[in-house]
């Protein structure tokens, strides 16, 4: 992979830290308290949530401080107290079958606390939530249901997938592996068009499982493309692919980081929505644009042709400088994110060019893997 510039990566570098001490400021200020978007700046600890599918990016991203410390070092320390106090709390809903979000709340958390600590009962977590979130899988339709309803099949479930491959994989359980893959083909069939653009949620027809439409709650419609949704597959598919192997999967992160790169200006930073009217063209989403360069920096990595590669990685590489550039929020003390001009829910008015919490962790996952 290229080297990154002195000044790119003192930037880089500059950056992490910058992350590490808004992280910390909002642990000692609120601590217990897992905020999911900001409102002018100041996270906001209570108020409108539509569920608590983030709440594994905070502890996350105290993680991914404890592995970048020094091992023997006080911050390695803290930051690993940190992160367990916060981590622990999420541990019961392993055995929530009401959601499809367990992969953001465990892949983030008892993934990187095991990979850590070895500790076998954090590996023993991760298996239940898999099996868990596998109970959703749907023989009619061939999908994972999603939270919104028992015919829906949405994008980001293709984020949460990855903990059922993994409890196949530590399990060596067939039927694990055969949902998770039949979930991911079936997004691939019905939510990937075929130019790489994704559609946010599709339909079924309860009893015999037929497909039947698109929907988009946070798209700007049924037919365009959701730039948050796309950066979930780009990401998604390339870990299904890590687990599976399986070709088609590559494909389609490709796929959807073409579409990306091809339909973002030469700073990378990508539009709420590629379709917005113009009333909200000029609204970005850089949370799409962290997830779509942290999935950039692993599919870089796995494909096949080196040119493909080195664009994926320099594409990463150009969309983290503009983050620095123009949207951290590092010249406004009074901000309490790390990463301006994200968005949660354009229809609803919730945390709209403001700081979300995934946003932060995919900007520092992404962070984290270039300066390693
Ligand atoms: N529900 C996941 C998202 O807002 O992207």
């Amino acid at each position: 992979m290229i080297h990154l510039s002195s000044d790119t990566g003192e930037t880089f570098h500059q950056a992490f830290q910058f992350a590490q001490r808004q992280v910390k400021r909002l642990a000692e200020k609120h601590p217990g308290v897992y905020p999911v978007y900001t409102s002018d700046g100041k996270w906001i600890h209570e108020g409108v949530v539509l569920s608590r599918w983030s709440d594994g990016f905070l502890p996350g991203l105290m993680w991914i401080f404890a592995e970048s410390a020094d091992p023997d070092s006080s911050d390695s320390r803290y930051w690993t107290e940190q992160a367990a106090k916060f981590s622990l709390p999420l541990e019961e809903r392993k055995s929530d079958r009401n959601g499809h979000d367990l992969g953001f709340l465990f892949l983030s958390t008892y993934y990187r606390w095991y990979r850590k600590s070895k500790d076998a009962s954090k590996r023993d977590v991760l298996i239940e939530a898999g099996k868990t979130l596998a109970t959703r899988f749907r023989e009619r339709g061939q999908y994972i249901r999603s939270s919104v309803a028992d015919n829906s099949l949405t994008l980001d479930t293709m984020m949460n997938v990855g903990l059922v491959f993994y409890a196949a994989r530590e399990t060596g359980d067939r039927r694990l592996r055969e949902i998770a893959m039949r979930h991911s083909l079936t997004t691939r069939r019905f939510l990937v068009r075929g130019d790489g653009s994704t559609a946010q949620e599709g339909m079924f027809e309860s009893d015999t499982g037929e497909f039947l439409r698109h929907v988009s709650s946070q798209g700007y419609r049924s037919d365009s493309c959701w730039s948050r949704g796309l950066s979930w597959a780009l990401y998604g598919f390339t870990t299904a692919y890590e687990y599976s192997r399986d070709p088609h999967f590559i494909e389609t992160a490709q796929a959807c980081a073409d579409y990306y790169i091809t339909h973002c200006g030469p700073e990378g930073i990508a539009p709420w929505d590629f379709a917005a009217p113009p009333e909200t063209r000029t609204l970005v989403d850089t949370s799409a644009a962290a997830i779509a360069a942290s999935g950039m920096l692993r599919l870089a990595r796995l494909v096949p042709d080196s040119l493909k590669g080195h664009l994926y990685w320099s594409t990463a590489v150009r969309i983290l400088k503009s983050l620095c550039d123009q949207y951290l929020a590092k010249p406004d003390p009074k901000w309490e994110g790390i990463l301006k001009g994200g968005v949660y829910h354009v229809h609803k008015s919730l945390g709209v060019d403001e700081s979300v919490m995934w946003g932060e962790y995919f900007f520092v996952e992404a962070l984290q893997r270039v300066l390693r």
